[in-house]
Parts: structure tokens; C-alpha cells; sequence
């Protein structure tokens, strides 16, 4: 079983917001990332390939992060989905890891997320407000380990704290 991650080309479209209704069990999350591409928010969307049929999906657009009068933008993957039946064969680990290496080669250092904090951690992601950053997408508090941030280059951490804004998309879900 060979599974290939690659961008997202057009003919994927449909078969991307089929991925991430199944994997959500409702449209929400398949209709953010249709209004992300449409607003050309999409900074990466990779798809997730076995035996030539598209079986899972990963988005990725830019948060803001403020502090003081200082914002910066930086990279935060999601929504991610596999299809159903497809879960728990390493489809996922297989997307997370090819988004850090997307990004370990731009610029930005940082990934953010929000996710389960079982899961993420394997990759590199840990919990974000400990290293001194916010978050309103994660309202309550003892849900903040779930708000998450893979450090791709300590400088950049070293640099950038403050309070971190997912696209305004994603408080519609
Ligand atoms: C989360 C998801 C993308 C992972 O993809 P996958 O191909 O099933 O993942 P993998 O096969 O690489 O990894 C399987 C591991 O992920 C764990 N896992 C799957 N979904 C999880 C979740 N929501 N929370 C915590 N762990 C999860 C499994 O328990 C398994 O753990 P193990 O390796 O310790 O046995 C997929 O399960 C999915 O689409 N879930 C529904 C949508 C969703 O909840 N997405 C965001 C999750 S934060």
C-alpha cells in the first residue's frame, strides 16, 4: 500500500469536500475549505493518493499572531480529514508529516493548529500557551492544550509571542 501526498490540482475539488464531510460527518468543515480556496486563503492543500483514488486531505492557511502592535502571520494546518474506512492505516501521519516538510522549507518556523492533543504531539506539535501564546479559537481554558504549535526553527519562536487569529472562516464552524 503506497500512499502519495501531493498539492491539490482543480479536478480534486469535489472529491476534497466529499473527504472532509465524511471524515467531519457534516459539511462544515468541507464548506471552510471551499471558502478558504475561494478566498484564496489556501496557502497549501494537499491530498492524500492511494491506488489513484484521493482518500484524505489537509488544508493549511495563515493565522495572525499580535503582540502589541506587532503582527505577524504564520502557517496553521486544518481542516484534515481521511475518508472513514481509510483511517488508522498512517494517512494521516503520512499528510501531517508532509506539511511539516512544506513548511520547513519556507520561512515561517512555526506551524499552529487546533487538534487533538493526543495525536499531534507524535509529530512535533506541542501545546502553544505555555510558550506564550492565545488563542480565541480555543475559548475554554481547559481545552487549551488542544491549540498547538510545531517549532520548525527556534529562532522563530524565540522571536514571536502574542495572540494568534485563525481566518475569520473558521469561527463560522
Ligand atoms: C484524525 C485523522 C485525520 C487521522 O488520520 P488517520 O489516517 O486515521 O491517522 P493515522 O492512521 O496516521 O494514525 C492513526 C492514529 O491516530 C489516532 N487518531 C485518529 N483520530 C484521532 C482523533 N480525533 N484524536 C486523537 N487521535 C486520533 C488513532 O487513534 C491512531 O492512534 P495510534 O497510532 O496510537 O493507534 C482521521 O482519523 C480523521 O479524518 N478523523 C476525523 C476528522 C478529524 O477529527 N480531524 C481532525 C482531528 S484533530
Amino acid at each position: 500500500m503506497s500512499i502519495t501526498i501531493r498539492a491539490e490540482i482543480p479536478s480534486d475539488i469535489e472529491a476534497i469536500y466529499e473527504i472532509e464531510a465524511a471524515a467531519f460527518e457534516g459539511q462544515a468543515h468541507a464548506e471552510l475549505v471551499n471558502q478558504l480556496r475561494a478566498e484564496e486563503e489556501l496557502i497549501l492543500s494537499h491530498v492524500a493518493e492511494m491506488n489513484d483514488t484521493i482518500v484524505g486531505h489537509a488544508a493549511y492557511s495563515l493565522v495572525t499572531v499580535t503582540d502589541s502592535d506587532i503582527v505577524r502571520c504564520f502557517p496553521a494546518l486544518g481542516p484534515i480529514g481521511v475518508l472513514p474506512r481509510y483511517q488508522g492505516r498512517g494517512i494521516g501521519s503520512a499528510l501531517v508529516r508532509a506539511g511539516l516538510e512544506a513548511m520547513s522549507n519556507t520561512e515561517y518556523g512555526l506551524v499552529f493548529l487546533v487538534g487533538s492533543p493526543r495525536y499531534y504531539p507524535r509529530f512535533g506539535y506541542q501545546p502553544a500557551q505555555p510558550l506564550g501564546f492565545t488563542s480565541d479559537y480555543v475559548e475554554d481554558e481547559s481545552r487549551h492544550e488542544h491549540f498547538m504549535v510545531a517549532v520548525l526553527d527556534e529562532g522563530a519562536l524565540a522571536e514571536v509571542r502574542g495572540h494568534v487569529r485563525f481566518h475569520d472562516a473558521f469561527h463560522q464552524i
